[in-house]
């Protein structure tokens, strides 16, 4: 399973990059305005410090001005991926962009009929909303489960990217399903190496350490 990290903070990229657990990046509008930095500034930054892709969403909201973004956006690296929102402007947008050999991420997925539909123009990536789900009392890892078993049903090669993920759960979830991605916060990433019981065996390992006298280095 890969794990992008959902944010635009570069120090917080820098960091999980570090640890060669990170396969990408996915960023928003809403995360762009968060990290108070211009755009393409920021995104440059971003791809510099990952070789994973990098999804930078477009905000027009018909095909024709999507494209003439896409493109732009395409241009700042090789490792971008184009965000388009799901909708039938933006199916069209990832179609064409596809065909030109450009990864496209179809964004705001909230349906498993949505993330077939996106399949089947190419989408490089699927992103449904897991935690946005939760939220209205919705299952969202049932629909990580639909979209897996449709996906296995048809042979598409589009990468089931679990996003709005909220806390650990939802990558344990994400993993047993067999989900492709999850785009995590970096808060939840951090969280993904904690258990008390590997701190409270690491202090008795010290401990005894200490008091048998040994010594590994010279
Ligand atoms: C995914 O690409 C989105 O940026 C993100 O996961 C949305 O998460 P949120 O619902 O926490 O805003």
């Amino acid at each position: 399973m890969k794990f992008f990290v959902d944010t635009a903070m570069i120090d917080e990229i820098r960091e999980l990059e570090s640890t060669g657990l990170l396969d990408g990046v996915t960023t928003n509008p809403s995360l762009i305005k968060q990290s108070g930095r211009p755009f393409e500034e920021v995104l440059k930054e971003i791809c510099k410090a990952t070789k994973g892709p990098v999804s930078a969403e477009v905000v027009a909201v018909d095909h024709q001005t999507m494209l003439l973004e896409a493109r732009q956006l395409a241009t700042i690296a090789p490792n971008i991926a184009i965000k388009v929102p799901m909708t039938v402007d933006g199916l069209k947008t990832c179609k064409v962009l596809r065909d030109e050999g450009v990864m496209v991420n179809v964004t705001l997925c909230f349906s498993a009929t949505q993330a077939l539909l996106a399949a089947k123009v190419g989408a490089s990536f699927i992103s449904p909303f897991v935690g946005r789900l939760d939220d209205v009392s919705q299952d969202g890892m049932a629909l990580i489960a639909d979209i897996r078993l449709i996906y296995d049903n048809y042979g598409f090669e589009t990468e089931i990217l679990v996003a709005s993920v909220r806390h650990p759960a939802h990558v344990l979830e994400a993993a047993r399903i067999g989900a492709d991605i999850a785009t995590v916060p970096a808060a939840v990433l951090r969280k993904l190496f904690l258990h008390p019981l590997t701190d409270k065996g690491l202090k008795a390992f010290l401990r005894d350490w200490k008091a048998s006298g040994n010594r590994i280095l010279s």
